[in-house]
């Protein structure tokens, strides 16, 4: 059996040399330098990784070997820190790191390196020389334990997830509105009280709840136990105490902290809540104080993150101690900000400064921005990359970590009916790969800002370990290789055979990892000029792909994939795909021709950018979306009408229009309140032949879709303008109220 350095993340420079490879046997000995501590630690680490890829049980030593040994050591001559040096020849492997955690890296390498068998085989590992480093510094995984609290044994677990994909930080989110989650001595009310909540609400704020109390936290022991155990895997913890919002279980604690004093409930619902630390209330600074005091204690890490986000300014505009801070401090709105955003930069600020006289330094939220930065805080961008950017301009450190591709608290995939009940969006893994943390539009000297990437994993809706491994792996394998590797060496195609070899060991750790990747991929192409649809089918390992589309099952018997398909009329695709005897997952697609199909389609006002996707063709493709509002299958309209219009090219008879919608009110986005039909013979005065009012959506609106139908007498018409109006504003019962509301849409059919 071979070694292939082929690894993820993917190493910088991998360089076969001449000569024979090195073959590990039952009697090759792990060297460390003598009274390292450090190194025999990783040395062990070795030993025990290679007794569970390979069966074979290696013995650690400080004595010098010269033959039949893997050397650890660290006096690799780069500037770049944790990078290492690889060498093979057939008497020795050399990992020569930069530092130790270089060589824990390099040992990283050569474990994933190993072929997984278990079985007391030999491993060849061909000769050759690795150079590595990390592109960046800060190699991040966020886990919330507020929302769902996990044992102290899994978040070793996890913290050995994280070493496994060379990741360095593991910025730990212990308080939040449903509960906090950390032992703090000088407040013993904060987990007394603070980490427990009566029930919780049942999936995504339904207005139904679980009836059970829920509850849990880390004492400070556990803690630094946490530490302890993540610092041996050359990971940080950075733990977070979300401020001034996000509060919601402080304040049930310590009530005073409140603008109105309370009372106050542990959060039992998700989302964002009005209630927030009293800025005027100068008990919130002391108390602050006393918790970082006590965080700084446990917690060695540089960076303690104290959130910032989401904070609402709704208390804060109407309490008379917040105005009067307000004026004491003399802060005045301005164009961009008001005065209570102000009011927040001023508390952001007074705990940097406190957490700066302790040495430390702080990270926040992109909402920290907002009413000006603390001199010295580190950006995590969030909300798209835009918040990165503006701190980057600024001269401040940035962590890159977008919903768009790293919320790994999102759907893997559209078929979100065979998941477990998750907040929507979609990162697939190719989604997570391609993002290039790096903005264009930065000067090089500005891109130096950008320090780091992270991944977060939200937990509102993941409730058990094995369901957080799910959402981890292997986006996460994603994420390393964006943090690791030089963005000119990064390849999706080739990253996923990695990816593949990968997945072995996590099977052989016993990690609960999602296979989403092994199903059928397509690629499908609508073309309104010819009229046809182009269907492209991919395996990431090329297995073979057979299909029918008649409906009927497809089996290794039914026709085999060779090249796309182009399609002119209604069919029922079905695919799978075989590995061996082994049966992928099915593969399924519906594509119905009718009068729309493939014809000309204006739009009159613009979706949001984030959700065209393919553009109004997705209307007209002859394929009902599926999915949630973020699965690239729907278009989004924010706050304006639908307006299509569609050139059915001659006159035709019609008596129907259907126009698909979809709703979920707790994630903004509502129905349409009226549905308009006209038609015109030359594209110029239109005649309605339908409308109807629809009610707007009750607190009691479930996620749904809903078909807007639209019949009337046969009538010959060229064009059909279609009109789904927006809501507009969200009503008063919604926590969203007044803003804009989305109109999500997909296939008009036209009979
Ligand atoms: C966040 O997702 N509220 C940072
Ligand atoms: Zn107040």
């Amino acid at each position: 059996m071979n070694a292939d350095y082929e690894v993820v993340p993917l190493p910088q420079s991998i360089v076969k040399t001449d000569g024979e490879g090195f073959i590990l046997k039952g009697s090759t000995k792990i060297y460390y330098p003598k009274e390292n501590d450090v190194q025999k630690q990783t040395a062990e680490f070795l030993a025990e990784y290679i007794k569970l890829s390979t069966g074979l049980t290696l013995a650690v030593t400080d004595q010098d070997v010269s033959d039949n040994v893997i050397i650890l050591k660290a006096d690799y001559k780069v500037e770049k820190p944790e990078s290492y040096n690889l060498i093979v020849d057939s008497k020795q492997i050399i990992i020569n790191g930069s530092d130790e955690a270089g060589t824990f890296y390099g040992v990283q390498t050569l474990r994933k390196s190993m072929p997984v068998d278990g079985t007391n085989k030999e491993v060849v590992f061909p000769a050759v020389s690795i150079e590595d480093f990390p592109r960046f510094g800060y190699r991040g995984m966020m886990l919330d334990v507020a929302r769902h609290t996990k044992s102290l044994e899994f978040i070793k677990k996890y913290i050995d997830i994280l070493a496994l994909h060379n990741i360095n930080k593991f910025h730990w989110h212990l308080t939040d509105d449903q509960g906090w989650r950390i032992e703090i001595k000088k407040y013993p009310e904060l987990t007394k009280i603070g980490s427990q909540r009566a029930q919780t609400v049942i999936k995504k704020n339904s207005g139904e709840f679980d009836g059970k109390p829920y509850g849990g936290f880390f004492t400070q022991e556990e803690a630094k136990e946490v530490v302890e155990y993540a610092k041996k895997r050359f990971i940080t913890v950075i733990p977070e105490v979300d401020l001034p919002g996000h509060m919601l279980a402080a304040l049930a604690a310590y009530p005073n902290l409140g603008c109105t004093g309370g009372p106050y409930k542990v959060g039992e619902q998700w989302g964002v809540f009005d209630d927030v630390l009293c800025a005027g209330n100068e008990d919130i600074y002391t108390f602050l104080e006393g918790v970082f005091s006590e965080i700084v204690e446990i917690f060695p890490s540089e960076y303690v993150h104290i959130g910032g986000d989401e904070s609402p300014k709704t208390r804060w505009k109407v309490c008379p101690k917040c105005q009067a801070k307000i004026k004491e401090l003399k802060l005045t709105s301005d164009a961009k900000h008001s005065k209570e955003d102000k009011l927040q930069s001023y508390v952001m600020t007074y705990v940097e400064k406190f957490l700066n006289s302790k040495g430390r330094r702080i990270i926040g939220w992109d909402e920290i921005l907002e009413g000006g930065l603390a001199p010295d805080a580190t950006v995590m961008s969030w909300r798209g990359m835009s918040g990165g950017i503006e701190a980057a301009k600024l001269h401040h450190d940035v962590i890159m970590t977008p919903t768009s591709n790293l919320y790994f608290d999102y759907y893997q995939t559209t078929d979100i009916q065979n998941e477990p009940f998750g907040i929507g969006g979609y990162v697939p893994v190719q989604k997570v790969y391609e993002l290039e943390p790096v903005p264009s539009e930065l000067t090089k000297e500005e891109q130096k800002y950008i320090i780091g990437v992270q991944a977060n994993l939200w937990c509102e809706y993941v409730v058990t370990p094995e369901h957080a491994e799910y959402m981890t792996m292997p986006r996460i394998a994603a994420l390393s290789e964006i943090q690791w590797t030089m963005p000119e060496k990064k390849n999706y195609e080739k990253f996923l055979p990695r990816l593949t070899k990968l997945m072995d060991l996590y099977q052989r750790l016993g990690y609960n990892y999602a296979t989403h990747i092994t199903a059928i991929a397509s690629q499908i192409e609508p073309d309104i000029s010819s009229g046809t649809i182009k269907i492209s089918l991919f395996t990431y390992d090329n297995a073979p792909i057979y299909y029918t589309l008649d409906g009927s099952e497809p089996t290794d018997k039914s026709v085999k994939y060779e090249q796309p398909l182009s399609i002119d009329s209604s069919v029922y695709l079905r695919a799978v795909a075989y590995r061996g005897s082994e049966k992928s997952k099915e593969y399924d697609n519906k594509f119905d021709f009718n009068k729309a199909t493939l014809k000309e389609i204006k739009l009159e006002n613009s979706p949001h950018k984030n959700y065209t996707f393919k553009g109004p063709v997705l209307l007209v493709d002859g394929k009902r979306a599926v999915g949630g509002f973020a699965s690239g299958e729907w278009i989004g309209f924010e706050g304006n009408d639908f307006v299509a219009t569609i050139d059915l090219k001659e006159a035709t008879d019609i008596s129907k229009v259907i126009t698909g919608t979809y709703e979920e009110p707790m994630s903004w986005v509502f129905g349409a309140t009226e549905y308009t039909v006209a038609i015109s013979e030359d594209g110029k005065i239109y005649k309605q032949v339908y409308d109807k009012k629809i009610p707007v959506l009750d607190k009691n609106s479930a996620i749904r879709t809903v078909d807007l139908v639209a019949e009337f007498p046969t009538t010959k018409a060229r064009f059909v303008k279609v009109i789904a109006k927006n809501t507009g504003k969200i009503p008063d019962w919604h926590e969203g109220k007044g803003s804009l509301a989305y109109l999500f849409v997909d296939e008009i059919i036209i009979e």
